[in-house]
């Protein structure tokens, strides 16, 4: 077995390789001056290939396609640690596509089996035509924490499973708030009764886009008089000004994953999918 890796998850898919002691596939790359890409792959691939890409643009998702299509192996699974388009998961209005299927498509045509982590909704895994399995990052990110007894609070109902699986981990308390989302980049955060006065508290989501849920409910917890507001998410797509938006929110520290590779992926998936490969 060999791994190959698309140009967003180099470092995690180097990462991958290492913790499983198998090689790490050399590819070129090139962006023609249209725009279009190329890539070659120069070594020499065994029957069995795992290729790691996240899809954090629709760049890097034409990238994981010419990427598939040049492994020519009798096995390949697909590890997308992040994949884009997932939380457009139905048809919320009429007219619209659903876009993570028309992601989950093409991709299974070359996959023997699909890998995500903290895949927004479940309901994806019936979009792909092949094997799928989805790996929790939360449990391995909530021992990975080093903080004083928080509390761990979601930023919305949905993701209260994760709060509560981070919590029941660690033994700290949890709670959630009450989100309604006014547009897609305005969230109204309704304060629920929880006494964070003097507290510690880390925020968990599965996805920090805008930053914009994340920083109303930093500035909520501050009023209410937290002592400090973390902020844990998997994926850390931190869009335009996110992360300058959620320490002027009053957020102590921002820990994610590098399912998306920024400098606040403290965190790495690489253990938990080379356990899964294994
Ligand atoms: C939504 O359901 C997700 O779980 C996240 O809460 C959302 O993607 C965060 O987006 P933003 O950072 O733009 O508020």
């Amino acid at each position: 077995m060999n791994v190959v890796c698309g140009r967003a998850s180099q470092h995690l898919g180097s990462k991958i390789a290492d913790e499983m002691e198998v090689d790490l596939v050399k590819v070129s790359y090139k962006t023609f001056p249209d725009g279009e890409q190329y890539l070659k792959i120069l070594d020499s691939l065994d029957d069995e290939v795992v290729v790691v890409q996240s899809i954090t643009s629709d760049s890097e998702f034409v990238n994981l396609l010419l990427l598939l299509d040049a492994v020519d192996s009798s096995k390949i699974t697909t590890v997308i640690p992040y994949m884009g388009y997932s939380r457009q998961d139905r048809r919320f209005e009429v007219g619209e596509p659903i876009s993570a299927r028309a992601i989950a498509k093409p991709i299974s045509k070359y996959s023997n089996e699909v890998i995500t982590i903290d895949i927004h909704n479940m309901k994806v895994k019936e979009y792909f035509d092949c094997d799928f399995t989805n790996l929790m990052a939360f449990d391995h990110m909530a021992r990975e924490l080093d903080l004083e007894n928080p509390i761990v609070i979601a930023p919305d109902e949905g993701a209260q499973d994760r709060a509560r699986s981070v919590a029941e981990i660690r033994g700290w308390e949890h709670d959630h708030l009450v989100k309604t989302r006014k547009s897609g980049e305005e969230v109204e955060i309704t304060p629920k009764q929880i006494d964070v006065d003097g507290r510690s508290v880390l925020i968990v989501d599965d996805i920090i886009a805008t930053g914009g849920t994340m920083s109303q409910a930093i500035s909520m917890l501050k009023k209410q008089g937290a002592k400090e507001v973390y902020v844990g998410a998997t994926h850390p797509v931190l869009a335009g000004n996110a992360i300058q938006k959620l320490y002027s929110a009053g957020c102590t520290d921002i820990i994610c994953t590098d399912t998306i590779e920024k400098s606040v992926s403290k965190v790495s998936v690489a253990p938990i999918i080379a356990e899964n490969l294994k």
